[in-house]
């Protein structure tokens, strides 16, 4: 069996990924508690409902959790399989897909939190009596937000499927180290 610290530089990318979201949700949660953004989000509806929702507590929510926590686990894991189980991981081009689903997945899932809750805001503040205004940028929200959801789901069951594939490989061994 190769050096398993040479295989897993390309590992490195995750941390990368976590990091970088991490910065943008930090950012995102200083920027939400500044009042005069303060007080735009909570006349669109934050947290509680309507376009602010989207922006807070959603976007920033998600961006921290799936991009800054879940994605380090997912490399971490990755990495920390092989190293306590001496097993390989069952599939190198599915950890790949795990990394570019997952975060193209959460980027999308952002933006679009970020844009329609944006879009429509400036929109409810436009036209406070009239919803219809709000309603007209709402029926595009539900396919693009399926859309990179779906994308983002895609990214947790291959990670899923690759974990439970080399765990399935590693039971064999249990069994027969036991008297
Ligand atoms: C400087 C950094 C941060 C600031 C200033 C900040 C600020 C905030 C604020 C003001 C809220 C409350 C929003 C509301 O009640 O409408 C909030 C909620 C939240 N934050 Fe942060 N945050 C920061 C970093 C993070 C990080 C690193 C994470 C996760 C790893 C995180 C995860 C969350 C979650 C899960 C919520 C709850 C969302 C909900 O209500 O459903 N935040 N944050």
């Amino acid at each position: 069996m190769t050096n398993q610290f040479d295989d897993t530089r390309y590992l490195l990318k995750f941390i990368l990924a976590s990091a970088f979201c991490f910065f943008i949700g930090t950012v995102h949660g200083v920027l939400q508690v500044i009042s005069p953004i303060r007080a735009w989000l909570d006349s669109i509806g934050s947290p509680y409902g309507g376009p602010g929702h989207m922006i807070d507590p959603l976007a920033h929510a998600h961006i921290n959790v799936i991009g800054g926590v879940v994605i380090f686990i997912m490399g971490a894991s990755y990495y920390l399989i092989p190293q306590i189980a001496g097993i390989r991981i069952y599939s190198k081009k599915l950890v790949n897909h795990t990394f570019w689903w997952t975060l193209l997945g959460i980027f999308g899932f952002y933006s679009t939190l970020m844009v329609f809750g944006i879009w429509e805001g400036q929109a409810l503040l436009a036209n406070p009596d009239n919803d219809d205004a709000v309603q007209a940028i709402h029926r595009y929200y539900g396919p693009v937000i399926a859309t990179v959801s779906t994308g983002m789901g895609v990214g947790f069951w291959v990670y899923f499927f690759n974990i439970f594939v080399t765990i399935k490989q590693f039971k064999p061994s249990i069994q027969s180290k036991q008297p």
